[in-house]
């Protein structure tokens, strides 16, 4: 009793029970690529939510949106209204736009010319602004080293004075193999300390990540099951029914591995198997975390083939919908072998997990928008053939037995569970809380597993397998599945949000 009692207090502040006072810090938030399609789906609405529900960010809190275009300041009230006004759950009533409009500023720059960084600099000089800033780097990453650079040549990331602070958010992918991870690392610890830098995965924001930390290590019950001696294999799935829509450039440049795989889904799979912390301190949780990433056995060469499967949808039906195939999407070469599906083998090669196979399936315009993660058991104590963590559409607990299933509660904190991922994030950034940020560790342990598999592929480009959007994926995916013995499980959720039993 007494070690789940001292669990909650450690979890607390990850679970969203922050402690702190009332009176929140006035905050500038500045965001790098305020006209990109990142910022008008997530980064609006996720600041005027904290804005406008919780009062999260106190009343003298500003945004500032830099771009390259040249916007007046009612072009973009305009963009950032329209952006509420689509992407935001709570939609801007005119009371509330206006007052929210008044924390706006938008200042042009060219990212790369240290002049442009002037006006930025003056902006945040204004007594009402002086203080505690963070800068959301929502740009193409490419950018990355040059603003971070050019914040510090202005002295705009330093953190001389007081209890002010200077975070710079860095979305993810951080790096785009391992020695260009390490690079990015390398140049811009010149200039912050890792106590500034927060690398972003809004995953770690999602309600179910928690919920799944919370049935690790929290719930006594079955906290004895997670292990080689119950877990048959694990299953992933991280299924999207959307193609890349407008981002072919981005896609042909990033492919799936590096748009998800390296990063949501290498952070589920942290979550669902690193081992508990040793005592109550953060650094301790970010530390097993990496641990068991490090512990993913290595793919040899000659072994990824077989391991790492590839696939690129071609033309199917999604929603009763005919779609396009990847290769016929706007900007995308009718001869692309880029990677909009992964699924891969792996093994953990520690105590808890050892001979244990993980699958992971990931990819573009499957039949189902979701993400899961199932412990499928041998024969337990408690009779239960999986459990399965649903993190979307709904953050769940399953657990099935024989031809039941049933969902287990995880009590949560309501605040917390609704809000949006990138509100959560946003609001540890103010609070200081790097514990859902990806570290260093993280960053270096999934791309040193990656980086060979991306080697590979892109000597063996042809290698690609197609699926027909709408199924999960191609034929030598599902071999490598049965060839095990085993089956894929995905619960299907219908648009009421029930659920309605296995694929
Ligand atoms: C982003 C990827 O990081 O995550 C997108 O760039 C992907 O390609 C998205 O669609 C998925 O996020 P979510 O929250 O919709 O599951």
């Amino acid at each position: 009793m007494k070690k789940i009692l001292m669990l909650i207090l450690l979890f607390l502040p990850i679970l969203g029970f922050s402690n702190s006072d009332s009176t929140k810090p006035p905050v500038t938030i500045v965001i790098f690529g305020s006209t990109g399609d990142l910022t008008a789906r997530k980064l609006y609405p996720a600041i005027y939510n904290l804005s406008l529900e919780e009062k999260e960010l106190n009343e003298n809190f500003s945004l500032i949106g830099v771009g390259r275009r040249d916007l007046s300041t009612q072009d973009f009230y305009d963009s950032v209204h329209e952006s509420l006004h689509k992407f935001s759950r709570n939609k801007p009533s005119e009371e509330s736009w206006n007052s929210f409009k008044q924390h706006l500023v938008y200042q042009k720059a060219d990212f790369n010319l240290e002049s442009d960084y002037v006006g930025l600099k003056e902006l945040l000089d204004q007594p009402d602004r002086k203080g505690n800033t963070i800068f959301y780097l929502a740009t193409d990453s490419s950018y990355f080293p040059t603003i971070i650079h050019n914040l510090y040549k202005h002295g705009l990331v330093d953190q001389n004075e007081g209890s002010q602070f200077s975070r710079v958010i860095i979305e993810k992918p951080f790096g785009e193999d391992l020695d260009s991870a390490i690079e990015l690392q390398g140049f811009i610890s010149q200039f912050l300390d890792e106590e500034q830098i927060y690398r972003m995965d809004h995953y770690l924001g999602k309600e179910g990540m928690l919920k799944l930390m919370k049935l690790r290590f929290e719930d006594a019950k079955f906290e004895s099951l997670f292990d080689q001696k119950y877990v048959s294999n694990i299953q992933m799935t991280l299924s999207e029914t959307i193609g890349i829509s407008t981002r072919a450039n981005f896609y042909e440049k990033t492919g799936h591995l590096r748009d998800v795989v390296q990063n949501h889904a290498m952070q589920l799979l942290a979550i669902a198997t690193m081992e508990p912390p040793l005592d109550l301190k953060i650094e301790e949780i970010l530390k097993e975390k990496a641990k068991v990433l490090y512990a993913i056995r290595p793919y040899l060469n000659e072994e990824i083939a077989q391991n790492v499967i590839r696939g690129q949808y071609s033309p199917g039906v999604i929603d009763e919908k005919p779609v396009n195939g990847y290769r016929d999407e706007e900007g995308v070469p009718k001869t692309s072998q880029i990677e909009t599906f992964v699924q891969a083998k792996m093994f953990i090669d520690n105590e808890r997990w050892s001979g244990v196979p993980i699958y992971l399936k990931s990819g573009k315009r499957l039949p189902q928008q979701t993400t899961q993660v199932t412990f499928n058991l041998k024969s337990n104590p408690f009779q239960i053939d999986a459990i399965t963590i649903v993190i979307q559409p709904k953050s769940q607990v399953l657990i099935t037995r024989g031809e039941i299933t049933e969902a287990y509660e995880i009590p949560m904190d309501p605040a917390h569970a609704r809000r949006e991922a990138y509100e959560n994030l946003i609001l540890a950034t103010v609070e200081g809380d790097q514990s859902h940020f990806v570290t260093m560790d993280e960053v270096l342990s999934t791309w040193s597993l990656l980086t060979p598999v991306l080697k590979l592929w892109s000597t063996t480009p042809e290698e690609v397998f197609f699926y027909e959007a709408g199924q999960w994926g191609p034929k030598a995916a599902e071999q490598q599945i049965q060839q095990d013995g085993f089956q894929w499980k995905v619960f299907n959720y219908k648009i009421n949000n029930t659920i309605s039993g296995n694929k």
